[in-house]
């Protein structure tokens, strides 16, 4: 399938593996690009500039198609030092770097001059479009079902893409709620270019995270999510679990008095944990409300394979014996 996303991208299906905090690492980059789609190292799990310079190199050794690098802008106290991970990446030689969080307009003259190019993640129309206006290549518009920072518009798939198509020139891909043939087909059908997902990739048999937290997403329904952080307008969409419903508790109790302390022991230092360790009641952890959708644990190649191929199913038998 050919769009503007697998054009600008070099890539042969329209399907991204969104940046995943200690999930994106090289082996489940290198397993979705070399299943046709663009996979993507999360740049913030790498301690340092000079890890992320090594797991680029690993992940090169394991694919020779295009993949990407995530760079989170983080509302945190210590800022990591994103001019030097920027450096890793441009010369580690990467060309797409998925951008998240904060306005990345500080970075954006190094990579456009090293020729790397930007897709930003926004959860908004009006975010969308300062993206475009300060010069990002592409956007991933993640709507309200999309597990991780859903921002706090609360506006799902159905309204925020085609509202997206409207206003934007550059191309954009739908994120949030993607997991099938199906959401490929209405993702373009409402306007985007492609889908990017991120809590469909994690079950899969690459995915470096414990098998615990595969059996998790299987076992979890649309209904197993939960909206925390919402009090401190940091507003993430986890998995349910008993910590998490603490949280919910002490953000009741406390109310506008919340502070980020209150709930550290829920939050912090949750990640390896729960994808390295397998613990996944650790505490709260991002998942979309596409786990409803998850039934199985295939290879990327087989996820992929069945998108592309479900899509042209839908799109020659279903929608054409409407005609
Ligand atoms: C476990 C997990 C960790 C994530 N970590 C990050 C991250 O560090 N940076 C980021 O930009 N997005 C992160 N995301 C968001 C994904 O890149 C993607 O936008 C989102 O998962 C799309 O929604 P979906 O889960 O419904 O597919 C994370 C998502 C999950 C499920």
């Amino acid at each position: 399938m050919k769009t503007r996303i697998t054009e600008l991208f070099g890539i042969e299906h329209p399907i991204i593996q969104g940046g995943m905090h200690y999930v994106g690492f090289a082996e489940m980059a290198a397993a979705v690009s070399n299943a046709g789609g663009l996979g993507i190292i999360t740049g913030l799990t790498q301690k340092t500039p000079t890890d992320l310079a090594n797991e680029i190199a690993r992940c090169r050794a394991m694919t020779d198609k295009p993949f990407g690098v995530n760079l989170t802008f983080l509302p945190s106290v210590n800022q990591p030092d994103y001019p030097r991970y920027v450096r890793a990446i441009i010369e580690g030689g990467v060309k797409v770097v998925e951008t998240a969080g904060n306005n990345p307009v500080a970075v954006l003259p190094f990579f456009k001059e090293a020729g790397v190019k930007v897709i930003h993640k926004c959860t908004s129309v009006r975010h969308s479009l300062k993206a475009q206006s300060i010069g990002c290549d592409a956007v991933s518009v993640d709507g309200f079902e999309c597990g991780g920072h859903p921002g706090e518009d609360d506006v799902p798939n159905f309204i925020l893409l085609p509202r997206a198509a409207e206003e934007l020139d550059i191309p954009f891909v739908a994120s949030g709620g993607m997991a099938d043939g199906r959401s490929l087909i209405a993702a373009l059908a409402l306007g985007a270019e492609g889908i990017n997902m991120g809590t469909r990739f994690i079950a899969t048999k690459e995915a470096p995270v414990h098998e615990k937290v595969k059996q998790a997403l299987i076992a979890a329904s649309e209904l197993d999510t939960r909206l925390v952080m919402r009090p401190l307008r940091n507003t993430e969409r986890v998995l349910t679990n008993a910590a998490v419903e603490r949280l919910l508790e002490k953000e009741r109790a406390l109310g506008a008095d919340l502070q980020f302390e209150d709930i550290i022991a829920e939050v912090a230092g949750v990640y390896p944990r729960v994808m390295t360790d397998g613990d996944v009641d650790a505490g709260a952890w991002s998942c979309g409300m596409v786990a409803g959708l998850i039934h199985d644990i295939p290879t990327c190649k087989e996820l992929i394979d069945r998108i592309m191929n479900q899509a042209e199913e839908i799109i020659t038998e279903r929608l054409g014996k409407m005609r």
